[in-house]
């Protein structure tokens, strides 16, 4: 059988991490892409350590276009064509939308819209047409529900919605496999630990550890389920948003909005 080479990008913590962890565990070839200073390192000499794949690691800011040349070239120079490619780096905020800066939202934009965009150009220019290739794409179920302080970074996530949708359909019949991972509230940093801590009832139900997250969405992605939502409170969160009248989801909004301003 074909050794298999995945591209993790945000590799270095969080949701990346657990990826590349999981696909280590599943004997898959990592090539691990965060920016530099961020420990990356270490944690490609711990997979080595402990796993019998290949691991190979660049330290790059995915908001500069050079970096995608970067990553094929790394992998070319090594003959080595890439099967998986996992869009997972993405900045994130909660935030009243004039309290970012205008360099932030720049950043935000590029990192989660358009990085994820001409990754996926370049990763389908190089797949083998006689093996089968897998993209996932990290959106959230942020691009699917409208939450105030959440208002670029929501639009970044349902644009990948849309985006991995459509691509779903032009790739249809090839052997590309496309998921969009739709997750709720994800324990992937201190301070999400204790707000996600703070959460009562079914919001605190929504939230998952990032090992599981990345557990469900690489079995998925093999299955090639087109969306993937981890989490039974979060699936039925979808059918109920799908079912509710407009007017009603607006009210339940507002009401959030009121507690939000309260707060
Ligand atoms: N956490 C949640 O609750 C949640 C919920 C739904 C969806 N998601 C999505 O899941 C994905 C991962 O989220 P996370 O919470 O794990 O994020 P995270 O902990 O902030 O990790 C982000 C990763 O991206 C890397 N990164 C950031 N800017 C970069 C850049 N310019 N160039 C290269 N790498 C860069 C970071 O590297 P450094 O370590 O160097 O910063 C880090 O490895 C994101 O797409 C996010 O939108 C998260």
């Amino acid at each position: 059988m074909q050794q298999l080479t995945a591209i993790v990008t945000g590799a270095s913590e969080g949701l990346g991490k657990s990826f590349a962890i999981e696909l280590a565990r599943r004997n898959i070839d990592l090539m691990l892409v965060a920016l530099p200073g961020s420990g990356l390192q270490e944690l490609a000499s711990f997979i080595r350590k402990n796993f019998q794949i290949k691991v190979y690691h660049l330290e790059t800011d995915l908001t500069c276009t050079d970096s995608y040349h970067e990553i094929f070239d790394c992998l070319n120079g090594q003959q080595i064509k890439a099967h998986l490619l996992i869009n997972n780096a993405g900045l994130g905020n909660w935030s009243w939308f004039g309290d970012k800066s205008m360099a932030f939202y720049k950043t935000q934009i590029e990192l989660n819209v358009i990085t994820p965009v001409l990754l996926t150009r370049m990763f389908l220019a190089q797949a083998d047409s006689f093996v089968t290739s897998y993209i996932l794409n990290v959106g959230s179920l942020g691009g699917l529900f409208v939450v105030p302080k959440k208002q670029v970074y929501g639009a970044t996530k349902s644009f990948i919605r849309y985006f991995t949708k459509c691509l779903q359909l032009e790739l249809y019949g090839s052997n590309v496999k496309l998921s969009l991972l739709s997750p709720g509230g994800i324990n992937t940093k201190p301070e999400l630990l204790v707000m996600n801590n703070n959460l009562k009832g079914i919001s605190k139900a929504t939230i998952l550890e990032p090992e599981q997250v990345a557990r469900i969405a690489i079995d998925g992605l093999l299955k090639g389920k087109r969306e993937i939502i981890p989490g039974m409170v979060n699936r039925l969160l979808v059918l109920l948003n799908s079912l509710l009248p407009a007017y009603v989801k607006d009210s339940i909004i507002k009401r959030r909005l009121n507690t939000i301003l309260d707060s």
